[in-house]
């Protein structure tokens, strides 16, 4: 049966690298709606500055923004009006942005829309914030993956440094609880385990273990 599977949880809880494996292995579909919500902050900083950028000046840019997420050979692609920016979505005026961007209620409805289109037939594994509680509330699975707040900034910040970054690690540990908070607390699908997603917390597991322990749940 081909399933639908839902990961949501905090900033650098594995998400992405988790969903893609188990995606990989059970040959589905990834959709990073993280992704999503970046490109759309990375083209309001090509329209303005970050300080000029204000909810009615993203609330009017938002029509114009024709965003494309598409998953070929195991590699996602992001392309905005036509430009592929999958490179820059990780940028840290990206990460600065987009918890505002994506508390936007007109953003969210087009975003959404778009990936309950691209879930609509199954075998599909999507990670984000609002996956099980809002996309797609009749998921098969849904997980709720989390870990401690400093082990989160200590694998962002090897993956920074391995791709040769210099960032400050109290740096990041602040951003990542600034962007938690906000997702957490904003009005619109907020950040929330819902009562059906199973919790796997994973500050003592590795990589392969949590893939491993979905790829057991989804057989079953
Ligand atoms: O990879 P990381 O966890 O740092 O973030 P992401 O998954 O790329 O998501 C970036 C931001 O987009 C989050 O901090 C949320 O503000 C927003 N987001 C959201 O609101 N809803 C989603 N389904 C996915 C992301
Ligand atoms: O998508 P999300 O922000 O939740 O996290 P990610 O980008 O998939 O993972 C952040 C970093 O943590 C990556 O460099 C992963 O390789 C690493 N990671 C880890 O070291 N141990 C895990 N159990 C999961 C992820």
């Amino acid at each position: 049966m081909k399933k639908v599977i839902a990961i949501d949880g905090p900033a650098g809880a594995g998400k992405s690298t988790v969903a893609q494996l188990v995606a990989a292995q059970l040959k589905y579909v990834y959709i990073d709606t993280g992704a999503m919500y970046r490109a759309v902050a990375w083209k309001i900083l090509q329209e303005t500055t970050a300080e000029n950028v204000t909810n009615e000046f993203i609330t009017a840019s938002i029509n114009d923004i024709d965003v494309r997420l598409s998953y070929i050979e195991e590699k996602t692609k992001v392309e905005v009006n036509g430009q592929d920016i999958t490179d820059q979505l990780k940028i840290p005026a990206v990460n600065k942005l987009v918890s505002q961007v994506a508390s936007i209620g007109q953003v969210r409805e087009k975003l959404v829309d778009l990936q309950r289109k691209m879930a609509k037939d199954g075998a599909v594994v999507m990670d984000g914030r609002d996956i099980a509680s809002n996309v797609l509330p009749n998921a098969d699975l849904k997980i709720f993956l989390t870990a401690s707040v400093e082990e989160r900034a200590q694998r962002r910040f090897k993956e920074m440094k391995n791709k040769g970054y210099a960032v400050a690690l109290n740096e990041l540990k602040t951003d990542i609880a600034a962007r938690d908070r906000a997702d957490m607390q904003r009005k619109i699908s907020p950040l929330v385990q819902t009562k059906d997603a199973v919790l796997l917390d994973t500050t003592a597991m590795n990589i392969d273990e949590v893939v491993q322990k979905i790829l057991s749940m989804a057989k079953n």
